[in-house]
């Protein structure tokens, strides 16, 4: 590890993940492109996260994270954006109203393009090409063009996040997030189904409280929590290239800020502890997101977690935890302990989407939908008995009526997942299946709170 931080110093290290750009001076040219183009997001939001977050890891908040596994830009609409954003309002009121909690929205939105793979070419017919890493760097289609690497594709995601987070800011404080519009959020493919009925029953109640305070006089005119809400933008920092570009300065206390997103978040593929993605990020002050496989020993982390927030600030860190169902119980109590026995302040978070991924015997890959359940549930009696915070989940979902997931009340079968099978990357939770599960984990979190404010 450098001894001092700079914006380049990450290039000294090993790096992995990188899409090989043949064009040097034209990369510079959009890097510099990059460097002149106003901030997406400002320091001062990332430090209010910051301050959520903390909460979150004293146990007094929870985290919802969410949205694509990809973003793209042939699906770049409102519509979509506005959906998915819909979900993640309804997920935060069934687990607010559920808990009794407040909650810290997080999208998985406005940048989340450059992805890992797992072999860095692939082979197709004979024929071999380098693989897709996202469209902030080349295209899916398997022609030679359109896998070649392609710096002005940064400029378009660039100006695609910055769209994207325009509507979100606009839904989020424009009136749209207003909770007396909790029932035109329900989708209308979703108001059928159970989930959908289930959520109504919630926003009838709400609306009745809401009818109560207003009596009293505690309207949204009065009071801003109830017309407008707080969202927060991440994705994985993974194209160094464009987040070294995109990080500033702040001008009131002098660190550095990548302004790409208000979070951002270190890969299971690229956290070791000399790589150059640690390297970057510990230099710059937004809250980041640690990505924790089952190959990531104790140790290890505590030297992650030296590195990453060496002053112990809750609400620096997030470890969001992808064991698959099947490894948690075996994966996750060693890093509990490692973290409990160092004093280790960090938000638990939980992905259940990355370590549950199979190949459906028609060849698509899906997620069951009872096995994500199962990690959750796994994560959230291990945080009980060890005496631990379960603070928050990770999801890969869509506002969008998708059949990439099986299972779930809709029982989506594998035959079902051609229907509508549209993602970019990984297999999403649709927006019936997201409702569900949040109703799920908001039934675990009122219990787990129950008893913890008993015991204390
Ligand atoms: C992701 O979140 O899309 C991802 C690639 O996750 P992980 O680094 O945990 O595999
Ligand atoms: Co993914």
């Amino acid at each position: 590890m450098s001894v001092t931080w700079n914006l380049d110093s990450w290039r000294e290290h090993e790096i992995r993940q990188v899409p090989k750009y043949n064009n040097k001076d034209h990369l510079d040219t959009v890097e510099d492109q990059l460097r002149l183009s106003p901030p997406l997001v400002f320091a001062g939001e990332a430090r209010t996260l910051r301050d959520h977050l903390a909460r979150v890891a004293q146990g007094e908040a929870f985290l919802l994270q969410g949205g694509d596994c990809a973003e793209s830009f042939s699906e770049f609409r409102a519509d979509n954006i506005r959906d998915t954003f819909k979900v993640l309002l309804q997920m935060a009121v069934a687990l607010t109203f559920g808990a009794s909690c407040p909650v810290v929205k997080v999208g998985r939105l406005a940048g989340q393009f450059a992805k890992p793979r797992s072999a860095p070419t692939e082979t197709i017919d004979g024929k071999e090409l380098p693989s897709y890493r996202g469209d902030i760097v080349n295209d899916m289609a398997f022609t030679s063009k359109s896998r070649e690497p392609d710096p002005d594709r940064m400029l378009r995601a660039y100006n695609q996040a910055a769209s994207t987070l325009n509507l979100l800011r606009a839904f989020a404080q424009g009136g749209f997030a207003d909770l007396h519009q909790l029932h035109r959020w329900n989708l209308d493919f979703v108001k059928e189904s159970q989930q959908g009925e289930y959520y109504e029953e919630i926003a009838t109640r709400i609306d009745e409280t809401l009818g109560f305070m207003a009596a009293c006089g505690l309207t949204s005119e009065t009071i801003p929590q109830l017309r407008e809400t707080d969202f927060y933008t991440s994705h994985e920092a993974l194209l160094l290239v464009y987040e070294q570009a995109l990080t500033r300065q702040d001008s009131l206390t002098g660190r550095w800020y990548d302004c790409s997103a208000h979070m951002l978040w270190i890969g299971d593929r690229t956290r070791q502890l000399d790589s150059a993605h640690v390297e970057f990020l510990r230099g710059v002050e937004n809250p980041l997101g640690l990505k924790c496989g089952p190959s990531l020993e104790p140790d290890e982390l505590i030297k992650l977690i030296d590195i990453l927030n060496p002053e112990n600030d809750a609400g620096r860190l997030t470890l969001i935890c992808r064991m698959g169902a099947d490894g948690v119980a075996e994966h996750l109590p060693p890093l509990i302990k490692a973290v409990e026995k160092e004093g280790r302040t960090v938000v638990w978070s939980c992905d259940p989407m990355h370590g549950n991924t199979i190949k459906a015997s028609n060849g698509y890959k899906t997620r069951p939908f009872d096995m994500i359940l199962k990690e959750v549930d796994a994560f959230f009696d291990i945080h009980r008995s060890e005496g631990t915070y379960a603070g928050g989940v990770h999801f890969e979902m869509t506002g969008q009526d998708v059949t990439e997931c099986t299972g779930g009340a809709q029982a989506i079968t594998e035959e079902n997942l051609s229907d509508r099978y549209h993602t970019f990357c990984d297999p999403r939770l649709n927006a019936n299946q997201s409702l569900e599960l949040s109703f799920q984990i908001a039934e675990r979190l009122k219990r787990h709170r129950d008893n913890n404010s008993k015991s204390s």
